[in-house]
């Protein structure tokens, strides 16, 4: 953010080709206004979290994860649900950026909460979850605007891409909201 450009570092938790939540970061991307730069970061190469490998000197994989989300200035986070939760491939990066406690870049750093799910509640039950996983380790999540897309088949084409001018505002306003939260607690954490 020093030369004035909010670095957002985007994440999708579903490996799937056409998932509607890799298609929401994609249309936060072009979306995006200017002054904002989204990165998106592919979780497939991540190995599942073990602390002995951990221990023993993280993957390629787990040290560019860590690096992009500290240079990142904000996070944009898309989870579907699974079964009420929190899909284990996104639930993985986070328990893997976490570690060690005393090298973690997650704490202090903005983010904003979305997902897509067939059903008519929008994800809103792994949002919670996912919330409440994010403030564990001190991440600060923007609590307004939300974003729950319900009935994401009607709303996306089937390659996964977003075809809805509703969602697409909205999720205009989101990238306006993660804006403004790291601005303000970038204000309020820097010196006087
Ligand atoms: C689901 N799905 C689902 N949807 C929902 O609204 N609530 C739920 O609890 C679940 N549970 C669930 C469990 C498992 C194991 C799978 C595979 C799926 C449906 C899910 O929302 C749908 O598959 C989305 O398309 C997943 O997101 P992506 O892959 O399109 O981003």
């Amino acid at each position: 953010m020093n030369d004035g450009t909010l670095h957002v570092l985007a994440m999708a938790g579903s490996l799937r080709r056409a998932s509607f939540n890799r298609g929401l970061v994609r249309a936060a991307r072009d979306l995006a206004m200017p002054g904002i730069d989204l990165e998106i970061f592919d979780l497939a190469p991540l190995p599942l979290f073990n602390e002995d490998v951990r221990a023993a000197g993280p993957p390629d994989s787990v040290r560019l994860l860590k690096a992009a989300v500290a240079r990142a200035d904000a996070l944009l986070i898309a989870t579907p649900e699974y079964n009420y939760s929190v899909p284990g491939v996104l639930k993985n990066a986070i328990d893997w950026a976490s570690r060690p406690p005393n090298d973690t870049p997650l704490p202090g750093k903005p983010a904003a909460i979305v997902g897509a799910s067939n059903g008519g509640f929008g994800t809103v039950r792994s949002q919670l979850h996912l919330r409440q996983v994010l403030q564990g380790v001190g991440v600060l999540c923007m609590s307004r605007p939300e974003l729950m897309v319900s009935q994401a088949d009607t709303k996306f084409d089937a390659d996964g891409n977003l075809t809805d001018d509703a969602v697409r505002q909205s999720l205009r306003k989101v990238l306006e909201g993660l804006a403004a939260w790291t601005r303000r607690l970038a204000r309020s954490t820097s010196p006087a």
